[in-house]
């Protein structure tokens, strides 16, 4: 299975001309490298110029979507709309919109059926805020997971990607600090585990687990064990805003033409 690498641009760049410069670069610095899939979620105003400035070489993602598909519900983004412009891969849950905006599991449960449904493959995010002090693993990683499941027909979630983010370890929180490889497998392992409860071993087996938090150019590459099934993408915050470090961290996972 190829590595996915899912940029998350977050509420960046200011303006189209940087998007669509961001997005340029990414896609030359790229062009030579094989092997891995790479998604960018820039916000939906620039998502039709990125769109244009990766002509068809990298995918296009968006930060979220709305649960229904059309009606008077101001301010929202329905996955059609999403899914008619071209957008493959949709965000759901992150830290940011569970912490600042009060987006329950359950909102990202229906958020997670109306994606499927319209054809976007759902990443959904979950993770801890608080770093464990001691070996134990944090109760909420398999209720966020089971709550964004819930009820939601097995065959259909073959599509879906979980992105494991501890908060702890995103760049831009307050304690920022970068997990280890070694957690990252095990919280990897783990997930799988619950998918093979939740889902059962045949579907479990084709969700992809990304990791995410304070990813770089440096630690990258370790996130991704190579002899044991572990993590199998990354979704990248700060770093890939930066062109120059972007495309060191897919290189990093890829292999060169
Ligand atoms: P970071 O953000 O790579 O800047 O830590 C990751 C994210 O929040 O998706």
């Amino acid at each position: 299975m190829r590595p996915l690498i899912v940029a998350n641009w977050k509420m960046n760049p200011a303006t189209r001309e940087e998007a669509r410069r961001l997005a340029a670069l990414i896609r030359q610095g790229l062009s030579a490298v094989r092997g891995v899939e790479v998604v960018l979620a820039p916000p939906f105003p620039f998502l039709a110029d990125v769109k244009l400035s990766c002509r068809g070489l990298i995918r296009l993602g968006a930060q979220d979507a709305f649960w229904e598909t059309k009606g008077p519900y101001t301010g929202e983004v329905s996955p059609p709309m999403l899914k008619r412009l071209g957008v493959s891969h949709v965000i759901l849950g992150h830290s940011e919109r569970r912490g600042l905006l009060g987006e329950t599991d359950e909102m990202v449960n229906r958020k997670v059926r109306s994606a499927l449904s319209s054809g976007l493959r759902p990443i959904i995010a979950v993770g801890e805020t608080e770093r464990e002090t001691r070996e134990v693993v944090p109760p909420t990683i398999a209720t966020e997971l089971a709550r964004s499941l819930a009820g939601i027909p097995r065959r259909s979630l073959e599509r879906a990607i979980i992105a494991y983010e501890p908060v702890w370890a995103i760049s831009t929180s307050r304690a920022g600090r970068p997990g280890t490889p070694d957690h990252a497998t095990r919280r990897a392992i783990y997930i799988r585990k619950l998918l093979v409860k939740l889902l059962g071993g045949r579907v479990a087996n084709t969700v992809r687990i990304l990791y995410g938090g304070s990813v770089t150019a440096k630690n990258a590459a370790h996130y991704l064990s190579r002899d044991i099934r572990g993590m199998e993408g990354l979704l990248v915050g700060s770093a890939s805003l930066n062109p120059g470090e972007f495309t060191k961290i897919v290189s990093s996972l890829g292999r060169g033409a």
